[in-house]
């Protein structure tokens, strides 16, 4: 560093310890135990949303997908076959109920698209799902998955919300699981506001500065991309 960048960053460092922090209405924090959602828009949503828009093209053929059809009916496209799993026996939209964990679940290689987000953190050995989804992927497929990274623990699901993950953690699990037979791709997601804000309990319209700010060091969401080889 300069000597004269040097200098002004000592002194930067020396007075802002000085200037308060002003809390304002996050001393009455959590705002909603719910992710905002009785708030407005649930801030993580924007970018899960935009990490799936991203690859819209790969939404098509035989779709796998948790809970709903959300995903395949926003981006979906030529759909032949569109599952939903779910370890919940009282999920209507399933047409596979069962719990991701066991054994033989899938069939190999028999989905050319999974969307998987938000769901890995509920799993003991997420890595062995992920291994287990990826199996169920044929050649050629796309694999669309999003993780929590600086979160809160799930009310609703406190008992099973087990992890929280980081972009160098996930880039480790897909490299042991896909190197040599897929081409992968991890991007972080979330800004000091946006994580603090989601964290909170507040919701997307009462954060709007939380739009373009990016920080890689506060990561509220982490999307995985993995497209398996063909030749595979
Ligand atoms: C928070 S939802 C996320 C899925 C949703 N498609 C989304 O938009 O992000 C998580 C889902 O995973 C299901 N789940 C939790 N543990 C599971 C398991 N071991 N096997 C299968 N599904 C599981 C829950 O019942 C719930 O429907």
């Amino acid at each position: 560093m300069q000597k004269s960048k040097l200098l002004l960053f000592r002194i930067y460092t020396r007075l802002i310890r000085y200037i308060p922090i002003r809390w304002g209405s996050f001393k009455r924090a959590p705002f909603s135990t719910r992710y905002g959602r009785d708030r407005g828009t649930v801030i993580d949503r924007g970018y899960i949303e935009s990490f799936v828009h991203s690859h819209a093209d790969a939404v098509t053929g035989r779709l796998l997908e948790i809970r709903d059809r959300d995903w395949s009916k926003r981006y979906g496209h030529d759909i032949v076959l569109s599952d939903v799993l779910d370890i919940d026996p009282s999920n209507v939209n399933a047409t596979i109920i069962a719990d991701l964990q066991d054994d033989d679940v899938l069939k190999p290689e028999s989905y050319d698209c999974i969307i998987c987000t938000q769901t890995l953190q509920y799993m003991a050995d997420p890595k062995h799902v992920l291994g287990a989804l990826f199996t169920a992927l044929a050649p050629g497929g796309t694999m669309l998955v999003t993780v929590p990274g600086l979160q809160q623990i799930d009310h609703h699901l406190k008992d099973i919300d087990r992890w929280r993950f980081l972009p160098a953690g996930v880039e480790s699990m897909a490299k042991e699981i896909c190197s040599g037979v897929a081409t992968f791709r991890v991007k972080s997601f979330g800004s000091t506001i946006a994580t603090l804000g989601f964290i909170a309990g507040a919701c997307k319209e009462e954060l709007p500065e939380a739009k373009h700010a990016y920080d890689p060091f506060r990561p509220l969401i982490i999307g995985l991309e993995i497209r398996k080889w063909t030749d595979s």
